[in-house]
């Protein structure tokens, strides 16, 4: 029965990774539900540094076993790099799970990503290059491979034919590039076919059979809630549902077994790529926020846009994805402010709005209404409790956690798994 759900509750990046992994080793399965290597997720453990794409976090927990689920997008070279990768530094990753209906991104996907952006010019998404939008539109127009084609070779050959009929003309007659071989395709994929089997396998059977038999599954969520495809700043956002309903569809497992969701929750806010950011900083604040954070893409090696934490949306996140606790990461990336400015609502024409509103044109004229909270000094890295905590920082959380609608469990003090403070447990 006991099923999480640990999701992004902003704009991506906000620690998911650590978090993961610190809950890795009290859970039996963890998932990836959608997105694929466009995901960034840091995990520091002792002295080792780990940067997964596509792999869950739990692969680096001994005890745990690591699902791909069919919500997400595969690309099969760079899962085979990244086993290959841990597999160097001793991890043992034969525990892996993936999912046969999962979709796989080929090279053509990758071209049509590049080449669609450099086509948009300055109206580009700034995505991370990685095939994962063409991907899901081929999923989602019928024309996509699944991990399973990869083992038929005729309909593989057929799939890729189809795909490519379209994509081809695009290629040549919009974009003035050369055609995209089919047999080449399809030979790239039969090379990885041997090595992909040993992990494929039916999720879905696999995660309900072990949630009827009381194991612990926690989903982990790629990007975050506001680049949710139908619930986030479209069309800024990534291309699949990060969001807690996410989890349902992209492993096939039904909403009445999910009994927690927690939103990772930065102190101050990030985004990577291009969109509305309301609270973002353009002075030596964000370029504070930037150094002391290393706030640098962990995929594209982009500089994170960096401003001060945004109630609404950490408000907006706690609606649409039920939220029951948040895991507030990257405290002691504040300590050293004087005063520390939260925005609590937004003006927008003139007028106080409370919520996110519904208009995208609204949110791209929305200033943050802020409300200083006084800061600390002292070191914080250190703490292990709350009452560790200096009063200021305490209030700071406090009031973020008033103002965002649901409990802050845990607060991260650090990039190290024990650098956490737990307040209710999540287990
Ligand atoms: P994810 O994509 O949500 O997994 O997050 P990223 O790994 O892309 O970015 C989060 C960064 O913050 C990583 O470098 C983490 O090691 C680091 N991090 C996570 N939690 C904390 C924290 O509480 N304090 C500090 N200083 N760093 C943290
Ligand atoms: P994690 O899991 C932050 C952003 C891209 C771009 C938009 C669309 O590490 O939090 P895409 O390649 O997905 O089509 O790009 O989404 N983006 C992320 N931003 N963290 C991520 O993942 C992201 N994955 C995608 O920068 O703006
Ligand atoms: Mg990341």
């Amino acid at each position: 029965m006991p099923a999480l759900v640990l999701l992004g509750a902003q704009w991506g990046d906000e620690g998911k990774g650590k978090a993961t992994d610190l809950l890795g080793g009290s859970v039996d399965y963890v998932v990836r539900y959608q997105g694929g290597n466009n995901a960034g997720h840091t995990v520091v453990v002792g002295d080792q540094k780990y940067a997964l794409h596509l792999l869950p976090s739990g692969i680096l927990s001994p005890g745990c076993t690591p699902v791909i689920g069919n919500g997400v997008v595969v690309d099969p070279s760079v899962l085979l790099s990244e086993l290959s990768g841990l597999n160097e530094r001793g991890v043992d990753t034969s525990k892996l799970l993936i999912s046969g209906n999962a979709h796989i991104i080929t090279p053509y996907n990758v071209t049509v990503d590049k080449v669609t952006e450099r086509f948009l010019g300055k109206r580009k998404i700034g995505t991370t290059g990685r095939g994962i939008g063409p991907t899901y539109a081929d999923k989602i127009n019928r024309v996509g491979i699944r991990v399973q084609d990869l083992y038929d070779e005729s309909i593989l050959q057929q799939k890729v034919e189809a795909a490519l009929d379209v994509k081809n003309q695009i290629l040549t007659k919009l974009y003035n590039r050369r055609a995209i071989a089919v047999e080449q395709v399809v030979e790239e994929l039969l090379g990885y076919a041997e090595q992909i089997k040993p992990y494929v396998a039916d999720t879905v059977l696999i995660l309900n059979q072990a949630l009827e038999d009381n194991k612990v599954v926690l989903f982990e969520g790629g990007q975050g809630t506001l680049l949710d495809i139908d619930h986030g700043t479209y069309p800024f956002v990534t291309s699949s549902n990060p969001t807690a309903g996410g989890a349902c569809t992209g492993a096939g497992v039904g909403p009445t077994k999910i009994s927690r969701v927690i939103g990772i929750l930065k102190a101050y806010t990030t985004r990577v790529g291009a969109g509305p950011f309301p609270t973002e900083l353009f002075d030596e604040d964000g370029e504070a926020l930037r150094r002391i954070g290393g706030e640098r893409g962990v995929t594209t090696g982009r500089d994170r846009r960096c401003g001060w934490f945004d109630a609404v949306i950490a408000r907006y996140a706690t609606r649409v994805n039920g939220l029951t606790d948040f895991f507030l990461t990257k405290l002691d990336v504040l300590t050293g402010w004087e005063q520390i400015p939260v925005c609590v609502a937004y003006e927008i024409d003139g007028q106080r709005v409370d919520e996110l509103p519904y208009s995208q044109s609204d949110f791209h004229h929305a200033k943050p209404v802020y409300e200083m909270l006084p800061g600390w000094s002292e070191d914080i890295s250190k703490a292990k409790t709350f009452a560790d905590l200096p009063k200021n920082a305490q209030s700071y959380v406090k009031a973020l956690e008033e103002m965002s609608g649901a409990p802050i469990s845990a607060i991260g003090v650090g990039p190290g798994r024990d650098e956490t403070i737990e307040i209710n447990s999540f287990i």
